[in-house]
Protein backbone atom coordinates (compact mmCIF):
# COMPACT_ATOMS: atom_id res chain seq x y z
CA UNK A 1 0.00 0.00 0.00
CA UNK A 2 1.33 3.49 -0.64
CA UNK A 3 1.08 4.87 3.04
CA UNK A 4 1.88 8.16 1.57
CA UNK A 5 -1.67 8.38 -0.07
CA UNK A 6 -2.77 7.36 3.61
CA UNK A 7 -3.45 10.04 6.07
CA UNK A 8 -5.31 9.46 9.28
CA UNK A 9 -7.26 13.05 10.85
CA UNK A 10 -9.79 13.97 13.63
CA UNK A 11 -13.28 14.19 11.66
CA UNK A 12 -14.78 17.37 11.41
CA UNK A 13 -18.43 18.87 11.57
CA UNK A 14 -17.90 18.92 7.25
CA UNK A 15 -17.40 15.02 7.32
CA UNK A 16 -21.03 14.42 8.47
CA UNK A 17 -21.90 13.23 5.04
CA UNK A 18 -19.06 11.17 3.71
CA UNK A 19 -19.08 9.36 7.40
CA UNK A 20 -23.29 8.62 6.85
CA UNK A 21 -21.89 7.30 3.74
CA UNK A 22 -19.53 4.95 4.94
CA UNK A 23 -21.62 3.79 7.80
CA UNK A 24 -24.66 3.13 5.65
CA UNK A 25 -22.21 1.23 3.37
CA UNK A 26 -20.60 -0.86 5.99
CA UNK A 27 -24.15 -1.71 7.70
CA UNK A 28 -25.79 -2.74 4.44
CA UNK A 29 -22.89 -4.94 3.28
CA UNK A 30 -21.93 -6.55 6.94
CA UNK A 31 -25.32 -7.01 8.66
CA UNK A 32 -28.11 -7.54 5.57
CA UNK A 33 -28.99 -11.24 6.20
CA UNK A 34 -28.25 -10.44 10.23
CA UNK A 35 -29.96 -7.96 11.27
CA UNK A 36 -33.89 -8.02 10.36
CA UNK A 37 -34.40 -5.75 7.17
CA UNK A 38 -37.02 -3.08 9.01
CA UNK A 39 -34.24 -2.40 11.86
CA UNK A 40 -31.32 -2.12 9.97
CA UNK A 41 -32.65 0.61 7.64
CA UNK A 42 -34.27 2.08 10.94
CA UNK A 43 -30.71 1.99 12.29
CA UNK A 44 -29.07 3.61 8.76
CA UNK A 45 -31.98 5.95 8.71
CA UNK A 46 -31.01 7.36 12.19
CA UNK A 47 -27.67 7.55 11.41
CA UNK A 48 -27.79 10.40 8.32
CA UNK A 49 -25.56 13.21 8.09
CA UNK A 50 -27.36 15.30 10.18
CA UNK A 51 -26.79 12.67 13.00
CA UNK A 52 -23.40 12.99 12.39
CA UNK A 53 -23.06 16.77 12.11
CA UNK A 54 -24.03 17.09 15.29
CA UNK A 55 -22.40 14.35 16.85
CA UNK A 56 -19.18 15.76 15.18
CA UNK A 57 -19.94 19.37 16.38
CA UNK A 58 -20.01 17.96 19.48
CA UNK A 59 -17.02 16.71 19.35
CA UNK A 60 -17.46 13.16 19.53
CA UNK A 61 -14.12 11.60 19.66
CA UNK A 62 -13.87 10.40 15.78
CA UNK A 63 -10.57 9.68 13.67
CA UNK A 64 -11.57 9.81 9.50
CA UNK A 65 -8.73 7.64 7.37
CA UNK A 66 -8.50 9.39 3.81
CA UNK A 67 -6.74 7.29 1.08
CA UNK A 68 -5.85 8.96 -2.20
CA UNK A 69 -8.09 11.90 -1.44
CA UNK A 70 -11.22 9.96 -0.45
CA UNK A 71 -13.04 9.25 2.71
CA UNK A 72 -12.34 5.56 3.40
CA UNK A 73 -12.67 4.70 6.64
CA UNK A 74 -13.42 6.12 10.25
CA UNK A 75 -13.55 5.12 14.05
CA UNK A 76 -14.96 6.31 16.86
CA UNK A 77 -13.66 5.97 20.19
CA UNK A 78 -13.60 6.80 24.30
CA UNK A 79 -13.63 5.74 27.40
CA UNK A 80 -14.91 2.16 28.21
CA UNK A 81 -19.03 1.83 28.67
CA UNK A 82 -18.30 -1.37 30.61
CA UNK A 83 -18.59 -1.54 34.23
CA UNK A 84 -15.57 -2.50 36.69
CA UNK A 85 -13.34 -3.55 33.85
CA UNK A 86 -9.80 -3.10 33.50
CA UNK A 87 -10.31 -2.13 30.35
CA UNK A 88 -10.38 1.97 30.32
CA UNK A 89 -10.57 2.57 26.08
CA UNK A 90 -13.07 1.44 24.17
CA UNK A 91 -13.92 1.44 20.24
CA UNK A 92 -17.34 2.40 19.80
CA UNK A 93 -16.91 1.83 15.81
CA UNK A 94 -14.77 1.23 13.31
CA UNK A 95 -16.00 1.01 9.78
CA UNK A 96 -14.13 0.88 5.95
CA UNK A 97 -15.94 1.12 2.99
CA UNK A 98 -16.60 -2.20 1.36
CA UNK A 99 -14.52 -1.96 -1.72
CA UNK A 100 -11.47 -0.92 0.32
CA UNK A 101 -11.69 -3.75 3.06
CA UNK A 102 -8.88 -6.40 3.37
CA UNK A 103 -5.64 -4.16 2.36
CA UNK A 104 -4.88 -3.04 5.71
CA UNK A 105 -6.89 0.47 6.39
CA UNK A 106 -8.96 -0.99 9.65
CA UNK A 107 -5.59 -2.21 11.24
CA UNK A 108 -4.23 1.69 10.30
CA UNK A 109 -7.15 3.32 12.37
CA UNK A 110 -6.79 0.58 15.01
CA UNK A 111 -3.76 1.20 15.78
CA UNK A 112 -4.35 5.23 15.35
CA UNK A 113 -7.16 5.04 18.38
CA UNK A 114 -4.36 3.11 20.41
CA UNK A 115 -2.41 5.82 20.28
CA UNK A 116 -5.12 8.39 20.64
CA UNK A 117 -6.76 6.26 24.13
CA UNK A 118 -3.25 6.19 25.38
CA UNK A 119 -2.73 10.10 24.97
CA UNK A 120 -5.95 10.38 26.85
CA UNK A 121 -4.39 8.03 29.73
CA UNK A 122 -6.86 5.54 28.90
CA UNK A 123 -5.33 1.91 29.33
CA UNK A 124 -6.57 -1.40 27.91
CA UNK A 125 -9.22 -0.97 25.19
CA UNK A 126 -12.13 -3.34 24.74
CA UNK A 127 -14.77 -3.34 21.24
CA UNK A 128 -18.04 -5.12 21.49
CA UNK A 129 -18.69 -7.38 18.22
CA UNK A 130 -21.74 -9.33 16.86
CA UNK A 131 -20.78 -12.98 16.87
CA UNK A 132 -22.37 -13.42 13.13
CA UNK A 133 -19.92 -10.80 12.34
CA UNK A 134 -17.10 -13.18 11.30
CA UNK A 135 -14.77 -10.92 9.46
CA UNK A 136 -14.54 -8.43 12.08
CA UNK A 137 -14.51 -11.26 14.53
CA UNK A 138 -11.21 -12.65 12.61
CA UNK A 139 -10.00 -9.38 12.32
CA UNK A 140 -9.58 -8.31 16.49
CA UNK A 141 -8.65 -11.96 17.15
CA UNK A 142 -5.85 -11.51 14.75
CA UNK A 143 -4.51 -7.77 16.25
CA UNK A 144 -4.60 -9.99 19.30
CA UNK A 145 -7.45 -9.28 21.14
CA UNK A 146 -8.90 -11.85 23.69
CA UNK A 147 -12.66 -12.53 23.73
CA UNK A 148 -13.47 -11.75 27.53
CA UNK A 149 -17.49 -11.27 27.56
CA UNK A 150 -20.48 -12.02 25.91
CA UNK A 151 -23.94 -10.39 25.65
CA UNK A 152 -26.69 -9.68 23.61
CA UNK A 153 -28.32 -7.38 21.27
CA UNK A 154 -31.79 -7.27 20.49
CA UNK A 155 -33.24 -5.88 17.01
CA UNK A 156 -36.56 -6.10 16.55
CA UNK A 157 -37.42 -9.61 17.23
CA UNK A 158 -34.12 -11.00 16.73
CA UNK A 159 -32.03 -11.53 19.54
CA UNK A 160 -27.95 -11.77 18.64
CA UNK A 161 -25.28 -12.78 20.19
CA UNK A 162 -22.30 -10.47 20.61
CA UNK A 163 -18.73 -10.63 22.12
CA UNK A 164 -16.03 -8.06 23.70
CA UNK A 165 -12.70 -8.27 22.55
CA UNK A 166 -9.92 -6.98 24.82
CA UNK A 167 -6.54 -5.78 24.91
CA UNK A 168 -5.18 -5.92 28.09
CA UNK A 169 -2.67 -2.99 27.91
CA UNK A 170 -1.57 0.01 25.49
CA UNK A 171 0.72 -2.34 23.75
CA UNK A 172 -1.05 -4.04 20.75
CA UNK A 173 -0.06 -7.28 21.51
CA UNK A 174 -0.27 -7.83 25.00
C1 LIG B 1 -13.73 -5.33 10.21
C2 LIG B 1 -13.00 -4.26 9.42
C3 LIG B 1 -12.95 -2.96 10.21
C4 LIG B 1 -11.56 -4.73 9.14
O1 LIG B 1 -10.89 -3.74 8.40
P1 LIG B 1 -10.02 -4.16 7.12
O2 LIG B 1 -9.40 -2.94 6.58
O3 LIG B 1 -10.90 -4.93 6.19
O4 LIG B 1 -8.96 -5.14 7.80
P2 LIG B 1 -7.38 -5.28 7.48
O5 LIG B 1 -7.20 -5.28 6.00
O6 LIG B 1 -6.65 -4.25 8.25
O7 LIG B 1 -7.11 -6.75 8.04
C5 LIG B 1 -6.33 -7.03 9.18
C6 LIG B 1 -6.43 -8.49 9.51
O8 LIG B 1 -7.77 -8.83 9.89
C7 LIG B 1 -8.06 -10.16 9.41
N1 LIG B 1 -9.12 -10.09 8.41
C8 LIG B 1 -9.51 -9.01 7.71
N2 LIG B 1 -10.52 -9.35 6.88
C9 LIG B 1 -10.75 -10.66 7.08
C10 LIG B 1 -11.66 -11.61 6.50
N3 LIG B 1 -12.54 -11.26 5.55
N4 LIG B 1 -11.64 -12.88 6.94
C11 LIG B 1 -10.74 -13.25 7.88
N5 LIG B 1 -9.85 -12.41 8.45
C12 LIG B 1 -9.87 -11.14 8.06
C13 LIG B 1 -6.80 -10.70 8.77
O9 LIG B 1 -6.05 -11.39 9.73
C14 LIG B 1 -6.10 -9.43 8.36
O10 LIG B 1 -4.71 -9.56 8.28
P3 LIG B 1 -4.03 -10.06 6.89
O11 LIG B 1 -4.55 -9.13 5.83
O12 LIG B 1 -2.57 -9.91 7.16
O13 LIG B 1 -4.49 -11.46 6.70
C15 LIG B 1 -13.68 -4.01 8.04
O14 LIG B 1 -13.72 -5.22 7.34
C16 LIG B 1 -15.05 -3.41 8.15
O15 LIG B 1 -15.19 -2.19 8.17
N6 LIG B 1 -16.08 -4.27 8.19
C17 LIG B 1 -17.46 -3.79 8.22
C18 LIG B 1 -17.81 -3.08 9.49
C19 LIG B 1 -17.50 -3.88 10.71
O16 LIG B 1 -17.82 -5.04 10.82
N7 LIG B 1 -16.88 -3.19 11.67
C20 LIG B 1 -16.58 -3.75 12.96
C21 LIG B 1 -17.79 -3.69 13.80
S1 LIG B 1 -17.41 -4.15 15.45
Amino acid sequence: MATDLLSIRPGRASDAAQIAAIYEEAWRATYQGVIPHLALERMIARRGTAWWRRALERRSATLVLEFDGQTVGYAGYGQSRMRRTPYQGEIYELYVRPAYQGVGFGTELFDMVRIKLMDHGLDGLVVWCLADNERACSFYLALGGKPVSEGIETFADVTLRKVAFAWASSNRSS
